[in-house]
């Protein structure tokens, strides 16, 4: 395998909105991650990726885009993009951007000359209009967030086309025009001097081109659209293109967000010739989500389970390329309360645990804000604190399928978006001093006890952990191993553990994770071990075997000469 930068590098992905308000008006921006720099600095990081901060009306909070080349005024102006970019730059931290070009706002230009000139719009073809079938759509697919993909072009029979939300119309990457305005734009952000993007919904760039319905899926009478809307064939011509056309002539990172795409092709996406520096894999994140007309329900799910789709995900990953690690991002609920089911087992040790168990599988890691104070779920107590658009769609979806008002909040609560969504907890102080004015989007009142000036303060806080993981990924004795060495999987048939290993040459690292509240013996294969990692402060080690302790995290490195 050739070294690439981006390997090496922890990165944290921030939702402006919600991360620091410097003006006090209620919402993140810009000014705001600039004056945290340095926690970002102390933390350890070394790339930031932040969620769409150009020009959008926000109906999907920024991935809709009515301008690529402008700022939402609310993040702020291009002289505070610069600043951010040079400040970050000093303090060794690379920006890496969103770039959303499967859709645009329905407020972008483009639309918008469409829908005053139909027919004899120049931009006609930048989107995907057809016409109706006997007064229906023109076909019965079902868009991610819920209804048609369909709406109706106003003032003529056609529709336009969205995969996501109706205020999001796909662009027609069939017309070479469109792709050329892209790649113009993809390479104007390059030139500013980011270090790359994270790849919004590029799976879905490529519609089938026969336009037929499929059975319904759901008591809508419609079906899911992504088998025909995500990963078809003739995805890799756009894609190659877009590469050649951009990406390829800087020397830039690219994650592409790209669900859909079965392991046998992961080698097109991430291998020495990818379309991409890394992708996401949300198949051990997704674990509880249900599909089909019961896509309500959570899936109950087992600690084997999680362990066989991340151990398989790794090893497809490490047979193909390079992989983008996560346990959490702006459009999944939080970790803690995900992947730890009693509330009573939620705490540090859970919390640092499960950082330590992502951390160190191979690839590139990626926090998401809040994620290293333990940030939680939030419960809402009625529709109207929701702003996320998908869960607002899926309560009235439950409702129509007969669910009582109570169980569709309970659908939505558990899973919803805005559960990473809500602002940032600084400290103890009002609106856990992300701003002074209230927050754009209701808090969790626990800010008061999980916050970051408290864990600052704290040795022994799950922040405080959170330095100490990043730090034996990037600068201790086992560092090049834990970046680039194999990854193997350890007691495989075991219900509560996931362990693996890290071999690079004649290196080895150890990793243990015990996913119960019980302690569990484990026989190690080797004498000698030096203790990178471990979240209590006691060592369980002797002869060849080890107590882990309830949710303990414990990293080892082999002692050379035990080795041989
Ligand atoms: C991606 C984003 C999500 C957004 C969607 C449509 O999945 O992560 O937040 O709503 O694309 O752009
Ligand atoms: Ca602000």
């Amino acid at each position: 395998m050739n070294k690439k930068w981006w390997q090496k590098e922890v990165i944290y992905q921030i939702y402006p909105k919600s991360f620091y308000d410097s003006n006090n008006d209620g919402i993140g921006d810009i000014k705001g991650i600039t004056q945290k720099l340095d926690y970002l600095q102390s933390l350890g990081i070394t790339m930031v990726w932040i969620c769409p901060i150009y020009q959008s009306p926000m109906d999907d909070n920024g991935y809709d885009i009515s301008d690529y080349y402008q700022l939402n005024p609310e993040f702020g102006e291009m002289k505070d993009l610069d600043e951010l970019i040079k400040k970050a730059k000093e303090k060794g931290i690379k920006i890496v951007l969103d770039l959303v070009i499967n859709h645009t706002s329905d407020e972008h230009p483009w639309f918008q000359d469409l829908l005053e000139n139909g027919e004899n719009s120049k931009y006609k073809d930048y989107y995907i209009l057809k016409s109706g079938k006997d007064g229906q759509p023109p076909t019965n697919w079902r868009s991610v967030f819920g209804g048609s993909v369909w709406e109706p072009l106003k003032g003529t029979d056609q529709y336009y086309f969205h995969s996501f939300g109706i205020k999001q119309p796909d662009l027609n990457w069939e017309n070479k025009e469109v792709r050329k305005e892209l790649y113009k734009m993809v390479n104007y952000w390059l030139d500013k001097g980011i270090a790359g993007f994270r790849v919004d919904a590029i799976t879905f760039i490529k519609k089938d081109q026969n336009y037929d319905n499929l059975p319904a899926d759901g008591v809508d009478g419609l079906v899911k659209c992504t088998k025909k809307t995500r990963n078809q064939p003739g995805i890799e011509t756009f894609l190659h293109e877009l590469n050649d056309e951009t990406f390829s002539k800087y020397n830039c990172v690219t994650i592409g967000e790209a669900p859909g795409v079965p392991y046998e092709q992961y080698g097109d996406y991430i291998g020495e010739n990818g379309y991409f520096s890394m992708i996401f894999d949300f198949r051990y994140a997704d674990l509880d989500v249900a599909s089909g007309s019961e896509w309500f329900r959570r899936v109950d799910w087992d600690v084997l389970d999680l362990k066989k789709l991340i151990f398989t995900s790794q090893k497809e990953i490490q047979k193909a390329g390079w992989g983008a690690n996560f346990l959490e991002n702006h459009d999944q609920n939080r970790s803690i309360s995900k992947y730890i089911k009693e509330e009573e087992n939620r705490n540090f040790y859970s919390a640092t645990m499960l950082g330590a168990m992502f951390f160190y599988l191979r690839g590139t890691p990626f926090i998401y804000q809040g994620q290293e104070i333990g940030m939680t779920n939030f419960e809402r107590k009625s529709i109207e604190e929701f702003d996320d658009i998908s869960s607002i769609d899926q309560y009235y979806r439950s409702i129509n399928e007969g669910f009582s008002e109570e169980e569709a909040l309970h659908f939505i609560n558990l899973r919803s978006r805005d559960n990473s969504r809500t602002p940032f907890h600084w400290n103890g102080e009002n609106f856990g001093g992300f701003s002074e004015v209230t927050p754009w989007l209701g808090m969790n009142e626990n800010y008061k006890t999980i916050n970051a000036s408290q864990q600052e303060q704290d040795p022994d806080s799950i922040l405080n952990f959170y330095k100490k993981i990043i730090e034996v990924r990037q600068t201790s004795e086992a560092s090049e191993c834990l970046i680039y060495g194999e990854i193997e999987p350890l007691l495989e048939d075991h219900p509560t553990i996931i362990a693996y290993k890290r071999k690079l040459n004649d290196e080895e690292v150890v990793c243990y994770f015990n996913f119960s509240s019980e302690s569990q013996k484990v026989e190690l294969d080797h004498n000698k071990y030096d203790v990178l990692l471990n979240n209590y402060k006691e060592e369980t080690i002797s002869e060849q075997e080890c107590v882990l302790k309830p949710y303990q995290a414990l990293v080892l490195q082999v002692k050379g000469a035990d080795l041989s």
